[in-house]
């Protein structure tokens, strides 16, 4: 009883498990879009809060850091802190060069140098993360809005690496989100379609 119209509704439903897949999975984010991390141009100060606005980040997708370790690293730190640029007490603090924030609750999440005046020099990132239905929580007053998340190194390599493989970490867009609506609506047709010739 195999029939073409069985194999495009198998190719049919393949692919939308491969779209849930895909949105389950997460986005990594490389930070600013930016090769790497580090005080924005005179010409550019305000790159990183523009980057965070432009972008809706989800639980489940990543940020990713890249610098010279030499030259600079990434902490954490609380909203106060943040907006006072005081670095002495981070949540955390990342200085490998490669490093990526995997976002695991929803919050807001303070980011800054912990190389002493680059905070000053606005190079400081805030994301807010919505919870899973979409609503954002009420900005938290005090303490720690959201708690380190979890923090590794991809792997113990060195700053160069991260150019190569990372390059392909997967960017949210406007085009990608319609693509995958369309392909889901294609999907759910040729289904439909088959459903139909069925009777
Ligand atoms: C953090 O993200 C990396 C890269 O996506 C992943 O390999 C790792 O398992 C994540 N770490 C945790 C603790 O979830
Ligand atoms: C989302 O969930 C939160 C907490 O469970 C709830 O307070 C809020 O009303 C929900 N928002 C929507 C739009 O459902």
């Amino acid at each position: 009883m195999y029939s073409p119209q069985i194999s495009t509704a198998f190719l049919a439903l393949h692919l939308l498990l491969l779209i849930q897949t895909k949105t389950s999975l997460g986005y990594q984010y490389k930070v600013g879009d930016l090769d790497s991390w580090g005080v924005p141009p005179p010409s550019n100060k305000h790159v990183y809060s523009y980057w965070s606005q432009h972008h809706q980040f989800q639980i489940g997708d990543s940020l990713l850091f890249l610098y010279p370790p030499s030259q600079d690293s990434v902490i954490q730190v609380t909203m106060q802190a943040f907006n006072s640029c005081s670095i002495s007490d981070p949540i955390l603090k990342m200085s490998d060069g490669n490093s990526i924030f995997n976002i695991t609750k929803p919050g807001t999440y303070y980011f800054t140098s912990g190389v002493p005046g680059h905070c000053q020099k606005n190079q400081k990132l805030e994301v807010d993360v919505p919870m899973a239905n979409g609503t954002f929580l009420p900005p938290a007053g005090d303490a720690v809005a959201a708690g380190p998340g979890s923090a590794m190194s991809p792997s113990s390599s060195a700053f160069p690496v991260v150019f190569g493989p990372s390059a392909a970490a997967a960017e949210r867009s406007a085009a990608t989100d319609v693509r995958m609506a369309v392909a889901a609506v294609w999907a759910i047709v040729i289904v439909c379609v088959f459903l139909v010739s069925l009777v």
